[in-house]
C-alpha cells in the first residue's frame, strides 16, 4: 500500500473496517456512547509513523487496544479452541488446529550487517547487530493497513550464561564470577535492552526483513539516553561521566512493557539492582549487599542495591557502587522508545517513580490524561498508576511524547472494604517532606519505594503485568506468588500465606474513570490446582486439570476484549507437572474465571510476551530461557542445564547449537481469528 498521510475519512474507514472485522461480536444496547466516540476518546483517530527519512508512513496504530472498544460494548465470544493437554517435554505445543512457527531466535541478524550467529565466538559488536536474549514483552506496531507489515519490539530482560556461554555452567550470573570476563560481560550487556525489527507476512508465515529500515538494537552498554520529569538533571543522577544528569547509557532488565497510543514503546527496568556491584566484603568474606550508598543508604538497602547479580562492576566502574553511587539512580525507569525513528534518543521518564517496573500499560481516560499502570515486581512491593498532567491529542504524536514528562504518581492501598484508595507521590503532601528526607519531587520518584512505605500502600505479592481492559473500567493485576507472606501477614488483597500460586486482582474504575481517587477491587482467581483443597484456588468449576494454572505474570487482551495470561513458575514447576504457556481466560458471563491452555513452552522456558496483531489472526508469544528453569527436576534430563549439555536444544535441535530464546508466531491453521 503506499504510504500516505491520514485525513478524518481515512480514519473512518477504518474503523469501518475494523467494525467489519469485528462483525461477530455482539454490541451492547445499553451502551450509552457511541463505539466510535469511545474509539475517538481514547484512541484518538490514528497516529503516523513519521520515519527517519521523513517519509510518513500510515499506520493504523489503534494496536489491539484501540480495536477492543466493539467488544467494550457487549458479551465476548467464549474462547472456541481445543483446549491443549498440559505436560512438559523439549519442545513447544499450541493447541490444534493452530501453527506456531519461530520467527526470531537468540543471535539471528536484526541490522542489515549482523554477523552470521556462531555461539563459540560471541562477540559484543556481534550481539549489538543481533536479536538480544531472553525476550520477554512485545509489542507490534503495523506500518500499513494491509495488516502483512509490521515492527516487533522487544525487550531482552537478562541472561542465562550457562546456557549462553561454552564453559559457564553453575550459575555463573549470580555466585561464581571467575569466568566472567571482560569480554564476556561486554556480550552481556549487548544482549541486554530491546530489538525493533520490521516484520512482514507472506504465504501466511511472518517472516524477518533483515534489511528493514526501522531495525534497531538497544542495549546495556551502548544507546545514548536521555532523562525528562523531577529527577532530570537532579544531584542523584550525576556521574563522572554526566555531570548534567541528563545523558545516561543504556537500559537493562527490560521485563514488561506497554504501547501507547501515540505509537511509541515503552520498556520497564526491573531488576537493576542486580547489575551493580560493590568491592566491599563482610566478615564472612560475602560481598556485601546492604548498608552501603554513604546518605544514601537508606535507599540502597531498600531498593537492594548493590545486588551483585552480575559482575560488570568487576570490568566497568560504572556499575561498581563504590566508584559511582549514583549511578543506580540513572536505573529502574519506564523507558519510551520511538520505534519510528531508529536515531532517536530514548528517554527515562521520572515522572513514573524509580522501583523493579515490570511494565507500563497505558491507557487514554475519559477525560483524556492518559494513565500508566505499573507493578514493582518484588515481594511485599506495590501497585502504582501514573496520570499525566496534560491530555491525549489525537494525531499530535511530538504533543503526546511530552505526556509522561508530567502528572501525578500514585501507590494503592487496597482496603478491607473492598475499595482501593490511590495514594498520591507528592513531594511536601502528608508525610514527603524534607523531615522524613525528601528534599524535592526529585527524591520521591528516585524513592519511590519509601515515599509509598510512609503513605502505607498494600505490600502485594509480587505485581507483575497490569492490564486495563480498553473500554469497561476493569484492570486485571497478576500477582505472581509470595512464598514469604506469613500467616500473620495475609490480608484481603494477599489472602494466602506462602503463596506459591499467585493471584489474580480485578480492580473496576468507577465509570472506567481511570484517574479516580478511588477505585473497588476482587479477588478474581486464586491460582494453583483447584483439586487440592490445601491450594485453595479458585477458579470457575469447569477448569480442567490442563487448564488451571500457576504464577501469572505477563497478560494481554485480544482485539475481542478478552484476557490471555503468561505464566513464569520458575523452577516450581514440577509442582504444578506442567510447563509455562499461554492460557485463555474467561472474565465475563456464566464462564468467568474459566481457563484453557493455548500454548507451552519446551522444557526450563517461561512464558512472556503475549501480543496479537490488531486483526487477531497471529499471536507472538516470547518463549524465555529454554533448558534452565527446574531442568532437574526433569526426569529424562535430571541435572543442570549448560551450554555444552542442556536439557532441550530448542528451537534448532543442532547437536552444535545451544536452546535459544526465540519469538514463536502463532496463527491459525488455513488462516482467521485466533481462538
Ligand atoms: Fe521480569 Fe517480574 O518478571
Ligand atoms: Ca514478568
Ligand atoms: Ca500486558
Ligand atoms: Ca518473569
Amino acid at each position: 500500500m503506499t504510504p500516505h498521510r491520514p485525513s478524518d475519512d481515512d480514519a473512518h474507514t477504518t474503523l469501518e473496517e475494523a467494525f467489519e472485522a469485528a462483525d461477530d461480536v455482539p454490541t451492547n444496547p445499553e451502551l450509552s456512547d457511541t463505539i466510535g466516540a469511545v474509539i475517538a476518546r481514547r484512541y484518538g483517530r490514528r497516529e503516523v509513523l513519521q520515519g527517519a527519512l521523513g517519509v510518513g508512513v500510515v499506520t493504523a496504530l489503534f494496536g489491539p487496544a484501540a480495536l477492543t472498544a466493539p467488544a467494550a460494548a457487549g458479551a465476548k465470544p467464549a474462547f472456541a479452541f481445543d483446549e491443549l493437554a498440559a505436560g512438559v517435554d523439549e519442545t513447544h505445543h499450541v493447541a490444534d488446529g493452530y501453527e506456531a512457527h519461530v520467527l526470531i531466535r537468540w543471535g539471528d541478524p536484526v541490522l542489515a550487517d549482523a554477523p552470521a550467529f556462531d555461539p563459540r565466538a560471541q562477540t559484543a559488536d556481534a550481539q549489538r547487530k543481533q536479536f538480544g536474549y531472553n525476550n520477554d514483552y512485545i509489542a507490534f506496531f503495523p506500518l500499513d493497513e494491509t495488516g502483512t507489515r509490521g515492527l516487533l519490539a522487544v525487550n531482552h530482560e537478562y541472561v542465562s550464561s550457562e546456557v549462553m556461554f561454552p564453559g559457564l555452567g553453575g550459575r555463573p550470573d549470580k555466585s561464581d564470577f571467575v569466568k566472567i570476563t571482560k569480554e564476556i560481560a561486554e556480550v552481556q550487556m549487548a544482549a541486554h535492552g530491546v530489538s525493533i525489527v520490521e516484520i512482514a507476512l507472506e504465504n501466511a508465515r511472518w517472516r524477518t526483513v533483515p534489511a528493514g529500515r526501522y531495525n534497531r538494537r538497544i542495549d546495556a552498554a551502548s544507546t545514548v539516553m536521555t532523562v525528562s520529569g523531577p529527577a532530570a538533571g537532579h544531584a542523584r543522577l550525576k556521574t563522572t561521566a554526566d555531570a548534567t544528569g541528563t545523558r545516561l547509557v543504556g537500559t537493562l532488565n527490560n521485563c514488561a512493557g506497554g504501547q501507547t497510543p501515540w505509537g511509541t514503546y515503552l520498556t520497564g527496568e526491573e531488576n537493576f539492582h542486580g547489575y551493580f556491584w560493590t568491592d566491599q566484603k563482610d566478615e564472612k568474606g560475602k560481598r556485601r549487599t546492604r548498608g552501603l550508598g554513604g546518605p544514601q543508604r537508606k535507599s540502597y538497602d531498600r531498593y537492594g542495591v548493590p545486588g551483585n547479580w552480575y559482575n560488570w562492576g568487576q570490568h566497568d566502574a560504572r556499575f561498581n557502587v563504590d566508584r559511582e553511587p549514583n549511578e543506580p539512580n540513572r536505573f529502574g525507569w519506564i523507558v519510551e522508545i520511538d520505534p519510528a525513528d531508529p536515531t532517536s534518543t530514548p528517554v527515562k521518564h521520572t515522572a513514573l517513580g524509580r522501583f523493579r517496573h515490570e511494565g507500563a500499560e497505558v491507557i487514554v481516560n475519559t477525560d483524556g490524561r492518559v494513565v500508566v499502570y505499573s507493578g514493582d515486581d518484588a515481594r511485599f512491593d506495590y501497585l502504582y498508576r501514573f496520570v499525566s498532567k496534560g491530555t491525549y491529542r489525537p494525531g499530535d504524536k511530538a504533543a503526546n511524547m511530552t505526556l509522561l514528562r508530567e502528572g501525578t504518581l500514585s501507590a494503592a492501598r487496597f482496603n478491607d472494604d473492598g475499595t482501593l484508595s490511590w495514594l498520591p507521590l507528592v513531594h511536601g503532601q502528608g508525610p514527603l517532606t524534607r523531615e522524613n528526607g525528601f528534599e524535592s519531587q526529585a527524591d520521591v520518584t528516585i524513592d519511590a519505594r519509601l515515599a509509598a512505605d510512609l503513605l502505607k500502600a498494600t505490600p502485594m505479592d509480587r505485581p507483575e503485568d497490569v492490564q486495563p481492559h480498553p473500554g469497561n473500567g476493569k484492570v486485571w493485576v497478576m500477582l505472581t506468588n509470595n512464598s514469604l507472606r506469613k500467616p500473620s501477614q495475609i490480608d484481603k488483597a494477599n489472602p494466602r500465606a506462602d503463596n506459591r500460586f499467585g493471584h489474580i486482582i480485578e480492580m473496576t474504575a468507577p465509570g472506567a474513570n481511570h484517574a479516580a481517587d478511588t477505585f473497588t477491587w476482587e479477588i478474581f482467581i486464586k491460582c494453583g490446582d483447584p483439586k487440592l483443597a490445601a491450594v485453595g484456588a479458585q477458579w470457575h468449576p469447569e477448569t480442567s486439570a490442563s487448564g488451571w494454572f500457576a504464577a501469572p505474570d505477563n497478560c494481554a487482551i485480544d482485539a475481542r476484549g478478552r484476557l490471555w495470561i503468561a505464566t513464569d513458575r520458575g523452577g516450581n514447576w514440577p509442582r504444578t507437572g506442567t510447563t509455562d504457556g499461554i492460557y485463555a481466560l474467561e472474565t465475563e458471563g456464566e464462564r468467568r474465571g474459566l481457563s484453557k491452555l493455548f500454548f507451552r513452552v519446551p522444557v526450563g522456558a517461561e512464558m512472556c510476551g503475549p501480543c496479537f496483531t490488531p486483526d487477531d489472526e497471529t499471536l507472538f508469544v516470547a518463549v524465555q530461557h529454554p533448558a534452565v528453569d527446574g531442568v532437574k527436576n526433569y526426569k529424562p534430563f535430571g541435572r543442570a542445564s549448560t551450554f555444552e549439555d542442556p536439557a532441550t536444544r530448542w528451537p534448532d535441535f543442532k547437536p552444535d547449537m545451544p536452546p535459544r530464546p526465540a519469538i514463536v508466531a502463532i496463527r491459525k491453521t488455513g488462516g482467521g481469528k485466533i481462538a
